[in-house]
């Protein structure tokens, strides 16, 4: 079975500082190299669909720049159907300025540009595209009500809609009512539950909080340790694979990208698709880079049992 997956999304040109340690404020440092490569949240997520072999499609805006053609030429070699990114002149691409120190750490400061421009008006054309998918994944660097339009025409042609809520952000209510799976970290879970996440008890409260703000699964992914997950048939935690990791940026990306490449529309074989999800992260975190670190199938399937 070949998933079909939409991804509405992000689109920056990431600038990478490699630093000793993070600057205090008020502090002047030196950075000892300099790196750029495509990300954003949502393109590094369709590139974890695709190269895991779902036939992954983008809705998303960059501006009429050279950052923008990258993204898009980026895309297309990784063979995502780019047919709705839209191009604006009044914006630039989105870009991101990402700290990396030695142990792997980052902080990212993004300026959303013409991902932020989105309006509804750019979606119109994706209908068709909508009906034939089995998934739509949404997080919020595009405008929150670009993605509430996005989730009811998905749902209303029967596909999957799967929300990350990164970077955490006050959400439109109404976007939960229309979210099956909702994949937050856990400050982002408690930014919207008000329930900090401690435990796996606060996780199950935070799942708990989200069935009745109207999504109806949930999983918390809580970095080197593992994924939380909570559906209508079971709850558990999911260890990570204890690996070394030399940049931490586009993880949690991968995670969700390469998790929907294999799950069941029904999320019957959730737990499959998480281990499967957590050892593409592994890896990711394992190489520098945001795109350039995304495993393939592959080498996910040849590293499954390390
Ligand atoms: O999640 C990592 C991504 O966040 C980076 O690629 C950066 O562009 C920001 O969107």
């Amino acid at each position: 079975m070949t998933n079909k997956v939409v991804v509405l999304g992000s689109l920056n040109v990431d600038t990478t500082l490699h630093v000793e340690e993070m600057p205090k404020p008020g502090e002047t440092i030196t950075a000892k190299s300099k790196t750029n490569s495509a990300g954003g949240k949502g393109a590094n997520q369709a590139i974890a669909s695709v190269r895991s072999g779902a036939t992954t499609s983008f809705i998303g805006q960059v501006g009429n720049d050279q950052a923008g053609q990258l993204m898009i030429k980026t895309l297309k070699d990784n063979n995502v159907n780019t047919d709705h990114i839209n191009i604006v002149d009044d914006e630039g691409t989105g870009s991101a300025v990402i700290l990396l120190n030695e142990v792997g750490q980052n902080s990212i400061m993004v300026y959303g540009g013409a991902n932020q421009s989105m309006t509804i008006d750019c979606v119109n054309q994706a209908d068709e595209l909508l009906k034939d998918t089995d998934f739509v994944i949404a997080q919020f660097e595009t405008p929150q009500e670009v993605t509430l339009e996005v989730f009811k025409k998905a749902k209303a042609a029967g596909a999957v809609t799967i929300l990350n809520p990164a970077p955490a952000a006050k959400i439109i209510p109404e976007i939960l009512s229309v979210t099956d799976l909702i994949i937050p970290n856990e400050t982002e879970s408690a930014t919207l539950t008000g329930i900090e996440v401690l435990d796996e008890n606060t996780m199950s409260l935070n799942a708990k909080k989200f069935k009745e703000m109207g999504a109806s699964n949930l999983i918390i992914t809580v970095g080197d340790r593992g994924a939380f997950f909570s559906t209508d048939e079971e709850e558990g935690f999911v260890p990570a694979f204890k690996v070394k990791a030399v940049d931490t940026t586009a993880a949690g990306d991968t995670f969700i990208g390469a998790l929907t490449s294999q799950l069941n529309k029904d999320l019957s074989n959730i737990k499959d698709a998480l281990i499967y999800a957590q050892k593409a992260s592994s890896i990711t975190v394992q190489g520098l880079g945001a795109l350039p670190s995304i495993p393939t199938k592959e080498q996910i399937m040849n590293n499954i049992n390390e």
